[in-house]
């Protein structure tokens, strides 16, 4: 099973965004799953931390990966070595009422979430395909499903990122690559934990979310983990008229509060 895994989605896995929450349940699942990784975030500490408690080869890569010149960084780093496997997992969340924020927010939250997947799509898919072999996974969240105030221009970056994968996953069929976006409820992260005073009902683990988007991988374009966000997503998606459903949204996200880090929401 491991070497089943290895064969098909390794020898390497870059992971956008490990040094803590989602990105780094990932690293560690999929070392576990015998992978190599290239573990890309901002802050070195935290990566090397990481890295050091891996059993399998590992290089940290410090990039802000919003920038043009980050991700070029994180693609010049795996030079060399065989990616199988993407996560593009870092996001950005500006959080507070449109009008009040800064524009330089809103496209920063733009350029890590949407520009992000996007080039790292361009640069590791096409060689996976032509080796006949590999995966991609996209971090999205229930806030993309319906306008979510009040991280509207979140969530509309998070509406891409599925949309996306979702693309890609038809495109690529019959290529051996497999495309996957993991539309995730609320999760127990720092990030969460920073912005929310009480975490809402059905909030599940990293290490919960990783788990079923790997075992979804290879198995269809969209997976939602947790009982609770899947049974939540059709009453939003298709029982709820949208303006309803936006209300839903703005009153579950209430006692979100500003803060001066990054945040990825559900
Ligand atoms: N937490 C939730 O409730 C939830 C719910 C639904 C979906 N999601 C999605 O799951 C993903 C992960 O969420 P998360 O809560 O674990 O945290 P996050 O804040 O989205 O991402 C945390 C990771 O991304 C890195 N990162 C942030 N900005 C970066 C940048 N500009 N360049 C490079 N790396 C950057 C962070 O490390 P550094 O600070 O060191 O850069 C950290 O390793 C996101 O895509 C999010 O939208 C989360």
């Amino acid at each position: 099973m491991k070497a089943r895994f290895a064969d098909r989605y390794g020898p390497w896995a870059l992971v956008a965004g490990a040094s803590e929450g989602l990105g780094a349940a990932f690293a560690r699942r999929l070392a576990e799953r015998g992978l190599n990784l290239v573990l890309a975030a901002r802050r070195p500490e935290p990566l090397a931390a990481l890295a050091n408690t891996l059993p399998t080869e590992t290089v940290t890569v410090a990039a802000d990966l919003s920038t043009v010149d980050g991700v070029r960084t994180v693609t010049d780093a795996a030079v060399g070595r065989e990616v199988g496997l993407v996560v593009a997992n870092a996001a950005y969340s500006p959080i507070g009422r449109f009008l009040d924020l800064d524009p330089a927010e809103t496209r920063r939250a733009l350029d890590l979430n949407c520009h992000m997947p996007l080039a790292l799509a361009h640069h590791f898919l096409p060689p996976m395909a032509a080796r006949g072999h590999g995966g991609f996974v996209v971090m999205s969240s229930l806030a993309g499903q319906q306008g979510s105030p009040p991280i509207s221009a979140y969530a509309a970056t998070k509406a891409f990122g599925a949309i996306l994968a979702e693309g890609l996953w038809a495109e690529l069929r019959g290529t051996g690559v497999d495309v996957v976006t993991c539309v995730a409820g609320a999760v127990a992260t720092p990030n969460l934990a920073d912005a929310k005073a009480r975490p809402a009902p059905g909030t599940q683990t990293p290490d919960q979310v990783v788990r079923a988007t790997l075992r979804g991988l290879g198995r269809g374009p969209r997976v939602v983990p947790g009982l609770g966000m899947r049974v939540s997503s059709v009453v939003m998606t298709r029982l709820l008229p949208r303006r309803a459903a936006i209300a839903v949204i703005a009153r579950a996200s209430r006692d979100l509060t500003r803060n001066d880090q990054p945040s990825g929401l559900s």
